[in-house]
């Protein structure tokens, strides 16, 4: 039980970094939570038509996950790491430092199960990007290739894996419910274009 809470903790402390909101302050370009979907993460960030920033957004967003779970399944053991994977998405959905605001999760779901089951990430990670050349919807991506994960989790042998990412993803639609609506409107925003 100490493990886990410790493994909850330190995840959830590396997860709560905004660094799409850090990476936008220090390049100048204001308050990320201003601008297009006023969302803290890498889809956002390539709003401000700063590639190089949205880049590495998704791979600093992404590895803050990844990190915190290898770090405790070394150190803890493998349940350990999929606690501390799940608590750094939380961290980042539910940011201490900002209110509890923070973004949807999609970079730390991806960061935290290629950590854990590395074949699962990279066939979800399939997926969002044959979603994303279908659709050029980044959301609409994120929510198909999170009802992927738990299956693919599952038909890899890895409940642990399956039962985490099914938790995730309902987190992931949770916290894209604004998204959804404006996808069932026929108005949310294509890859690489501003917001209407
Ligand atoms: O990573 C979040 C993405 O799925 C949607 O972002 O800014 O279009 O709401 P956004």
């Amino acid at each position: 039980a100490i493990a886990f809470a410790m493994a909850a903790f330190g995840g959830y402390l590396l997860g709560s970094i905004p660094f799409g909101l850090v990476l936008t302050r220090m390049a100048g370009l204001g308050d990320i939570r201003e601008i297009g979907s006023k969302n803290i993460g890498a889809t956002n960030v390539l709003r401000t038509g700063r590639k190089d920033l949205a880049a590495a957004t998704l791979v600093l967003d992404a590895a803050k996950a990844g990190i915190a779970a290898l770090i405790f399944w070394w150190l803890l053991g493998y349940e350990a790491g999929l606690v501390a994977g799940g608590a750094a998405f939380l961290g980042h959905c539910f940011p201490v430092w900002l209110n509890f605001k923070g973004g949807k999760g999609v970079a730390t779901f991806f960061g935290t199960i290629l950590a854990v089951a590395w074949p699962v990430g990279v066939l979800a990670a399939l997926v969002w990007i044959g979603m994303a050349l279908l659709m050029r919807m980044s959301s609409l991506s994120a929510l198909v290739a999170a009802a992927a994960a738990p299956v693919i989790a599952y038909a890899f042998d890895k409940p642990g894996v399956a039962l985490l990412s099914l938790f995730l993803a309902v987190l992931i639609y949770w916290r894209h419910r604004a998204n959804i609506a404006r996808i069932l409107a026929g108005e949310e925003p294509r890859i690489g274009r501003k917001p209407a």
